[in-house]
């Protein structure tokens, strides 16, 4: 049986590598986001004005619960998601989990493009995404570090690097 979960800050890549990964190993794919936006029908930027940050990190955590116990499959899950309640340590419990770990001026530029759909930080730009990354990054982090694996994704920009990272990643993992 293969359950693994993705961990890691927005823009890491946690859905371009969870997809391919999960395509190489021949099991199936899940986007704890999208899986909460197809379960509630509301988007996670409706869902955060509707019902607040702590309301969307309840519904995550429930939804968390429902994905994780699924079988033969790949889950990347949200930003935020190993840091509130148990829920690093409930993953850790029932899956192979790994940090994608990436570093705030890669993550910058990664988000820079795809900052709308995100709430946390649709209203930043430039140097003011820099420092909130930087900020949050080190709060987060002793979360993401305690996924099982680490793997740096900061080379992580083009496909045949993605093929690398998934190649690493299986090595990793023994898979
Ligand atoms: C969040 C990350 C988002 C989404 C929500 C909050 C976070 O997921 O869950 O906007 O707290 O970092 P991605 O990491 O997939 O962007």
């Amino acid at each position: 049986m293969t359950r693994i979960i993705l961990v890691g800050y927005m823009g890491s890549g946690k859905t371009t590598v969870g997809r391919q990964l999960a395509m190489a190993l021949g099991v199936s794919f899940y986007d704890l986001d999208w899986y909460i936006e197809m379960r509630y029908r509301r988007s996670v930027a409706q869902i955060f004005r509707e019902s607040g940050e702590d309301g969307f990190r309840q519904l995550e955590h429930n939804m968390l619960h429902e994905v994780a116990e699924f079988e033969n499959v790949v889950l990347s899950c949200g930003g935020g998601t190993p840091c509130y309640f148990d829920n690093m340590q409930y993953m850790n419990s029932l899956s192979e989990t790994v940090y994608l770990k990436a570093s705030p001026e890669v993550l910058a530029a990664h988000l820079k493009m795809a900052r709308v759909e995100r709430p946390l930080i649709k209203n930043k730009n430039g140097e003011d995404l820099l420092e909130y990354i930087r900020e949050s990054l080190t709060q987060r982090e002793p979360f993401y570090m305690q996924a099982k694996h680490v793997l740096n994704v900061d080379l992580l920009d083009n496909y045949e690097k993605i093929a690398i990272t998934i190649d690493l990643l299986r090595k990793e993992l023994g898979m």
